[in-house]
């Protein structure tokens, strides 16, 4: 049965066409993947499924009913239920005031029945595989947190459409596979989903069709077992891309970086030892919240410290902060850009140049030099292929991927030569991401330090000389050449008796 029907949809915003005549639809039970680089259109097309804004042209049809102008709440009530790319959720509100926000179970009284709305919202958070505490105030969870209570609220209501804009992006491969089983079993049950990923792997794994877009126009819809990884990138980009990561020589120099027994005051870090040099990439891995971005964090001086020190080029750094780590020629790059990231309401430019001000070459008997400031933000923004490519864009109305690309460029205005990355390609296409692998490559051959946390396992498994494996608040293995492959890593993942890092 057809649950959805899209004809000719165009949308536009001021000077861009985020689409443009596109058509879409989704059968009951499949799984329907929309592919595309970033800003090609994707978000939008579920913008308008999920009611936010209505197309400017085409015609929407739900189980053949042609539907004129949807609201978010009509759309919900349709049984349209989304996992949105930027999350829907009210930073204040606890998870539980979260999950049934604008849907409260009342009692026969009219009163709030607080007691059913716990009950049901930690049955589905548990069912789900997903350990949050449904208490606590959303704005102080982690990302990965906030994406599982996404993911429970836009399935707690049976819907008969699931929309899922790149729900794995902060997630492991363990979380995520919770999440598959889920929609293994909603596609059984007869519901239709859309899916938006850049991981090709997953695509493979759920993919039913898949729909690519290309600069907001439908370039094809093909079954997913027809097409190759190959076909749906050449499909994405319009070229053929050789390689989805570069080859990376190791040339090890001095120890630039070296962490030992460091602890953290909330006990996310138990003991951790980590010793990077230049030339090389260190990866750290492991399952969400086993306090590999907690680690890299504290180095940076962004979480309190309990005990073990931190040196840098030999010399020790007793209280971190980023401003002294940063004057200490490190930089880190954080995972939640919303939060920690980005001004949304300023341009590219200044989001970019936003802590590098402070840097001489951009004052002039302290005034802005606003000739160097452009050059630099424009120098960064090609780099990363920025779309569009337009430093005085606004970053609100960049796409996801973009806005994440903005991120990286504001690390990359400032000449330090330590870099640590905390999830730098969530939501960046398969072609932006090699860009980011070859400004990495560029980097360590530069003779630079790299440390890297990502929760894309395969993105470790290619980038990493060394992979190091965080367990429980401890590093519990370190992996070399050949050693570093997915069943050796995922091994060390899950591993219960966790025994102490061999001395290197
Ligand atoms: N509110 C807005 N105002 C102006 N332009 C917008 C707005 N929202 C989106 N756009 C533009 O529309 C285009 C499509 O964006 P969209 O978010 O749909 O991309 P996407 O395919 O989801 O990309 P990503 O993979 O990065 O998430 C982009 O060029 C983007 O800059
Ligand atoms: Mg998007």
């Amino acid at each position: 049965m057809q649950l959805l029907n899209l004809q000719g949809v165009t949308k536009r915003f001021q000077g861009v066409t985020a689409l443009n005549s596109v058509d879409f639809d989704l059968e009951s039970g499949e799984v329907h993947v929309l592919f595309g680089e970033n800003g090609a259109g994707k978000s939008t097309l579920i913008n308008l499924i999920a009611g936010t804004f209505p197309p400017d042209e085409g015609q929407c049809f739900l189980e053949e009913h042609e539907i004129g102008r949807l609201s978010p709440a009509q759309s919900r009530d349709a049984g349209i239920g989304v996992v949105f790319q930027e999350f829907s959720l009210v930073p204040q509100m606890t998870v539980i005031e979260n999950l049934f926000l604008g849907r409260e179970h009342k009692s026969s009284l009219g009163r709030l029945d607080h007691r059913r709305m716990k009950r049901e919202g930690q049955l589905a958070l548990s069912n789900f595989g997903f350990n949050v505490d449904i208490g606590k105030r959303v704005g102080d969870l982690s990302r990965a947190q906030q994406q599982m209570v996404e993911i429970t609220k836009a399935l707690l209501f049976q819907p008969k459409i699931l929309i899922l804009d790149e729900p794995t992006a902060s997630l492991t491969e363990a979380e995520a596979s919770n999440l598959f089983r889920l929609i293994g079993e909603l596609k059984a049950k007869g519901v239709g989903i859309i899916y938006v990923s850049h991981r090709m792997k997953e695509i493979r794994a759920l993919a039913d069709r898949v729909t690519v877009l290309r600069d907001g126009r439908l370039v094809a819809t093909v079954p997913a077992t027809t097409v190759s990884d190959d076909d749906l990138v050449t499909l994405m980009t319009g070229r053929q891309l050789d390689r989805l990561f570069p080859e990376i020589p190791c040339k090890r120099g001095d120890v630039r970086l070296s962490v030992s027994d460091l602890a953290l005051t909330g006990a996310a870090v138990k003991k951790a030892t980590l010793e990077v040099r230049a030339g090389e990439i260190v990866g750290l891995g492991g399952l969400i919240g086993s306090g590999q971005s907690e680690f890299v964090r504290a180095i940076f001086g962004l979480e309190p410290i309990s005990g073990g020190t931190i040196v840098v080029d030999g010399k020790q750094v007793t209280n971190p902060t980023p401003r002294t780590m940063l004057e200490r020629d490190i930089t880190y790059f954080p995972a939640d850009r919303v939060a920690e990231g980005l001004a949304l309401t300023r341009r590219v430019r200044e989001n970019v140049l936003f802590s590098a001000l402070w840097l001489q070459r951009f004052t002039r008997y302290g005034l802005l030099n606003l000739g160097e400031e452009k050059s630099a933000a424009r120098n960064v923004s090609e780099r990363l292929k920025l779309r569009p490519n337009n430093i005085e864009y606004v970053v609100e109305n960049l796409s996801g991927g973009n806005r994440q690309k903005v991120l990286l460029a504001r690390g990359l205005v400032r000449p330090t030569s330590i870099f640590l990355f905390d999830e730098p390609t969530v939501g960046i296409d398969v072609n932006a991401k090699f860009e980011i692998y070859e400004l990495m490559r560029e980097l360590v051959e530069e003779g630079c330090a790299v440390v890297l946390v990502s929760s894309d396992l395969q993105e470790l498994l290619h980038m990493s000389h060394r992979l190091l494996i965080f367990n429980k608040g401890r590093i519990t293995a370190e992996l070399t050449g050949d050693d570093i492959n997915e069943e050796k890593a995922l091994k060390c993942f899950f591993a219960e008796d966790v025994l102490e890092r061999p001395a290197a």
